[in-house]
């Protein structure tokens, strides 16, 4: 069986990455958030910063991701990716948010099998990179995820990722199982699963509803309890020692941001996404996510944190 830990845009950069697999592991690739290939006359080297080779760890295995709907553009900065080092370059056509879908990219295009035929046609004529693509059981209903799917089993991937949720759910309503099953059955690809696996039982009941899989994927559920991925694979860690673990996690992605943003309220807005996920297991009351939300000093900001970690705090197994 084989996790991935999936891409959340603004969090798990590479600072992210790299920290998550010294303290946590229990992932086999990591996928970064999407980068949105655009002028294909002059790749844009800014945009591919977060995935330079030189920050990131040669112990984490990272597939970079693309936005787009254009076949030219995604193949210019196919390239310029696989000069880098990497093989496999994923397509992002799940993203549901409307300034993307409108423009036909993310989950936006899942409505145009055509579109997406005629970008495959010259997208996979790249010849230093494979494709994975990650998709959405369909934009506004499932219908259309398995004329995609046609399209799809028509090019060499190397493999799909299915976030089990139509576009227009954005991330609300529940993942939709037997759509899931019923598109993932159409698949000639090696098809990795996608959707609220929040806790092993989680994962354990998913997993039973597709026996065959032998691939998941884990977003908000990794990033609130990022001993999950490991507890899945059997390796449990001591309740006792995950506060401390956290504890060094977290001061790496403090200590990684202190350095590269500037002012207090930079910062501490950073970190505030940061414990978006991860208070759920630490914060006993709420009270401690609502006094990080008001914090905007970095010394009001450190003096909360060192009391959630202080040596009686308790990790909230699941
Ligand atoms: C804040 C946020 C940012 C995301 N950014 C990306 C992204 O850059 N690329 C992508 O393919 N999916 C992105 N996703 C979707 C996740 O990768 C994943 O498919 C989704 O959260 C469902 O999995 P989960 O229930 O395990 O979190 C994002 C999700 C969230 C909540």
């Amino acid at each position: 069986m084989k996790l991935f830990l999936a891409p959340i845009q603004a969090m798990t950069a590479a600072c992210y990455r790299n920290a998550f697999a010294k303290h946590f592991g229990g992932i086999d690739a990591y996928y970064a958030p999407f980068i949105a290939a655009s002028d294909i006359k002059k790749v844009s080297h800014k945009l591919l910063k977060d995935i330079l080779p030189e920050r990131n760890d040669k112990s984490v295995n990272l597939v970079p991701q693309l936005l787009g709907n254009d076949g030219d553009q995604f193949k210019a900065y196919a390239y310029a990716i696989s000069e880098m080092g990497y093989q496999e370059i994923n397509w992002n056509i799940g993203c549901p948010f409307p300034m993307v879908t409108n423009k036909k990219r993310g989950s936006g295009i899942l409505p145009y099998p055509d579109i997406i035929n005629k970008f495959l046609e010259t997208a996979c004529s790249g010849s230093t990179y494979t494709i994975s693509v990650k998709m959405r059981l369909g934009l506004n209903d499932t219908e259309d995820g398995i004329r995609v799917m046609n399209i799809l089993n028509q090019y060499p991937l190397s493999g799909v990722i299915i976030h089990a949720r139509t576009g227009k759910q954005m991330y609300e309503g529940k993942v939709d199982l037997d759509a899931f099953c019923t598109l993932s059955t159409e698949c000639k690809h090696e098809v990795t699963y996608n959707g609220d696996i929040f806790t092993h039982n989680d994962f354990l009941s998913i997993s039973s509803r597709v026996p065959h899989l032998k691939n998941f994927m884990l977003g908000r559920g990794a990033l609130s309890d990022p001993f999950l991925p490991s507890s899945i694979k059997g390796h449990d860690v001591q309740s006792t020692d995950k506060v401390k673990i956290v504890h060094k996690f977290h001061d790496e992605i403090f200590e990684y941001y202190k350095n590269t943003l500037s002012g207090d309220k930079h910062l501490c807005d950073k970190m505030k996404e940061f414990w978006d996920f991860m208070h759920i297991h630490l914060d006993q009351d709420g009270k401690l996510m609502k006094k990080i939300k008001k914090c905007n000093r970095t010394s009001d900001y450190l003096e909360i944190v060192s009391k959630a970690f202080h040596s009686d705090a308790i990790w909230k197994d699941s």
